[in-house]
């Protein structure tokens, strides 16, 4: 169908399904196990309802926001998603350049399909972006890759920490992973491949399952960029981050495809606000410690939902994927247009002329219990 068809991200998801190949189908679609995480990160934005106010002038709406510091037209950031070019010849260059066009902040994934130089060489002068990290057993590679991160401009490092061993995918696992051209797979420090169990287990042996909290201060000896722990799925843990001075964390399942039976993000979220406040007195969200959910949002409600819940911002990721399978750089210019769209009606039906206006009366959290 033509691009103007597509009504909303959902779309995206069918028509990608219909054009994608299998194998870039089983990659980017599968998750862990039985699905059941991946599932429930989309049906837990279903258990928090509005509590819109009304009479409030909303002729002017303002989404934009600060994620780190640094500005962006809305609450949401294309999150790191690997092996850009399984979907389309320009793999990540499409979320770089739709991502400059509509001012969102791009992480750029360590495997991703294009070379980290190449995505940042594509992006705009002043265009922000950021910087996923898996942790290499060797730590003369990973401080390699940080501080030419740093070097470059990356203003924000994000660890992932849900992955010592990837998740069965086992849509994933049923395609023996060839990659036919190389550049499917970047140099960004795998090696060892070993072809036999699909695409992701096929790039992710050089993770390292050891990575343990003292090796953070370590990180923070290698670089001044703010820290971020990516996979972060309880309070204890998002407690701990805080008191090592780290600037945040996502509260993420690496969209379902890891532990399945973790909870939601968003769920994750509440018990998070609770406890930090309850311990440290913490008031979400803050610019000192800062917390984002990704997981399941395709809707600008989702989104307007966590950041009444104290998320700073949110994160994307498969509707992105899907955006430039199915149509490139316009199919991404266009996913990020609807959701400005959505931004603009929503903030004015709730009666929220800007971000800082989204607070937590503005949500029934109820059926969302805090652990
Ligand atoms: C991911 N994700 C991910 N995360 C990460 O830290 N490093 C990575 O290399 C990848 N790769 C990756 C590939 C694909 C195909 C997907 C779908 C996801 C996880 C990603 O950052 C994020 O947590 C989820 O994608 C968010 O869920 P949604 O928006 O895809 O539902």
């Amino acid at each position: 169908p033509a691009l103007d068809e597509i009504l909303n991200l959902h779309d995206f998801e069918a028509i990608a399904r219909q054009v994608m190949s299998e194998k870039a189908w089983a990659y980017y679609s599968s998750a862990a196990d039985d699905e059941i995480t991946n599932r429930e990160n989309h049906a837990a934005y279903h258990r928090v309802w509005f509590r819109p106010r009304i009479l409030r002038d909303v002729t002017k709406v303002d989404w934009s926001t600060t994620i780190l510091g640094q500005r962006s037209s809305m609450p949401v950031y294309i999150t790191a998603t690997a092996l850009g070019k399984l979907g389309h010849p320009d793999g990540e260059l499409n979320l770089t350049r739709a991502a400059a066009k509509h001012g969102v902040i791009q992480m750029i994934p360590t495997l991703a399909s294009c070379s980290f130089d190449e995505i940042i060489d594509a992006a705009q002068p002043g265009q922000v972006q950021f910087f996923q990290l898996y942790v290499n057993k060797d730590r003369n590679i990973t401080k390699r890759i940080v501080q030419h991160a740093e070097q470059r401009g990356i203003k924000g490092l994000f660890i992932t920490v849900d992955a010592p061993q990837l998740g069965r995918r086992e849509k994933d696992m049923r395609m023996k992973f060839e990659a036919e051209d190389p550049s499917e797979v970047s140099k960004a420090g795998s090696g060892g491949v070993d072809r036999s169990q699909g695409a992701a287990r096929a790039i992710s042996s050089f993770i390292d399952p050891g990575l343990k909290w003292c090796d953070l201060d370590w990180f923070k000896s290698i670089t001044k960029m703010p820290l971020i722990l990516k996979g972060v799925q309880c309070w204890e843990d998002a407690l701990q981050a805080y008191d090592l001075g780290l600037t945040g964390v996502v509260l993420s399942n690496h969209g379902g495809r890891q532990l399945d039976f973790a909870r939601s993000g968003l769920e994750v979220l509440v018990e998070v606000v609770d406890k930090l406040k309850e311990k440290r007195g913490l008031m979400f969200p803050n610019e000192k410690f800062q917390l984002f959910v990704d997981g399941g949002v395709r809707r600008a409600t989702d989104v307007l939902k966590a950041v009444a819940l104290g998320a700073t911002a949110v994160g994307v990721g498969r509707p992105f994927l899907y955006a430039f399978s199915a149509y490139g750089l316009e199919g991404v210019d266009k996913a990020l247009q609807i959701l400005q769209d959505e931004f603009e009606m929503n903030l004015r039906l709730l009666g929220a002329p800007t971000i800082k206006d989204i607070v937590s009366e503005m949500v029934d959290a109820s059926n969302i219990h805090s652990h």
